[in-house]
């Protein structure tokens, strides 16, 4: 059982920066001028569209870079992202930007018709042993894919598995950091049935009390990589099923068009496209047929 062997957090009291007077301890302010340039930004690279309403959230998740590089103003934080050629800045703060919220089992009806009628629908159209692909796009901490696997596992045979890959992708390094560690406090968990805990996780101890781990079985099968959706996709005709649920909703129509046009073309024929419950195909042009509400196939 396991002593996962990574430290706590640590905390470094009496260590804060230094801040000058100007930005003491209040928020600094966020003009809309610079609003509007953060925002920009943000869009050109992510896709993320940023509504007026959203100002009080840029300003309170990116004060953090103010204060740790003691600079005056978001003026001065947007020129110093520009100008590191690195482009870690740009990285930071889209982590910052990014809402990756998520969960085990989330939206369980996609995992129900997964287990119940795409695998064994897979199964049928199979000859020879599977090879199966499917993609988690913007899986944020791993919570997704890992639910992926678990299906996968649950409902298939080991040889079967064998052939199966899920890949999972995201902007942000953070979060996927997350995932690849495959820590989780408990609480993260409970959506899941006890069964299932005891199956696919490891308890921690001593310093990892109220802690799992996903069991290297499960984590063998995903495979995680930072991609940003707005980039031309290298994939074609590859994955059977790809999922993409709660990230379309941070873009706009043309955005959306264009990103549900590259899924289209990197399933292969037959392949389904999960997006998110809240969201919708109806409003924007595609080729796909409707399965169910937010279940497509090519
Ligand atoms: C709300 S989370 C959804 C996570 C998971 N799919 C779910 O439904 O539980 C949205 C994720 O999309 C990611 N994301 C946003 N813009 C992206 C982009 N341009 N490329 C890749 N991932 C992006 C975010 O970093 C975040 O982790």
């Amino acid at each position: 059982m396991g002593d996962f062997a990574r430290e706590k957090p640590r905390h470094h009291h009496g260590e804060e920066p230094a801040y000058s007077p100007g930005i003491s301890m209040m928020m600094p302010e966020l003009t809309d001028a610079e609003f509007t340039q953060l925002s920009q930004l943000v869009y050109q690279h992510a896709g993320i569209h940023l509504p007026p309403q959203k100002k009080e959230l840029v300003r309170s998740r990116l004060t953090k870079f103010l204060r740790s590089r003691k600079l005056a103003s978001f003026q001065e934080y947007y020129r110093q992202v520009l100008q590191d050629s690195s482009g870690l800045e740009l990285i930071n703060l889209l982590d910052a930007i990014s809402t990756n919220m998520t969960a085990f089992w989330r939206e369980p009806k996609h995992f129900e018709f997964m287990g119940q009628e795409l695998l064994p629908a897979l199964r049928q159209k199979c000859k020879g042993a599977p090879q199966w692909r499917f993609w988690s796009a913007g899986c944020s901490s791993g919570e997704e894919p890992y639910t992926m696997a678990m299906v996968l596992m649950n409902t298939i045979s080991d040889k079967e598995l064998s052939g199966v890959k899920i890949y999972a992708s995201d902007i942000n390094t953070q979060v996927l950091n997350q995932a690849q560690r495959g820590i989780y406090p408990m609480s993260r968990v409970e959506p899941l049935s006890q069964e299932w805990r005891r199956r696919y996780f490891q308890k921690g101890v001593n310093q990892w009390e109220g802690y799992v781990r996903v069991k290297p079985e499960v984590k063998q099968l995903v495979e995680f990589f930072r991609f940003n959706l707005m980039e031309s996709f290298p994939f074609k005709q590859e994955f059977d099923v790809i999922f993409c649920r709660n990230v379309m909703i941070y873009f706009e129509k043309a955005t959306q068009t264009e990103l549900v046009k590259k899924f289209y073309n990197c399933l292969k024929p037959g392949g389904f496209l999960f997006i998110g419950h809240s969201e919708s195909l109806c409003n924007i042009s595609h080729q796909f047929a409707y399965v169910k509400p937010t279940i497509y196939r090519k």
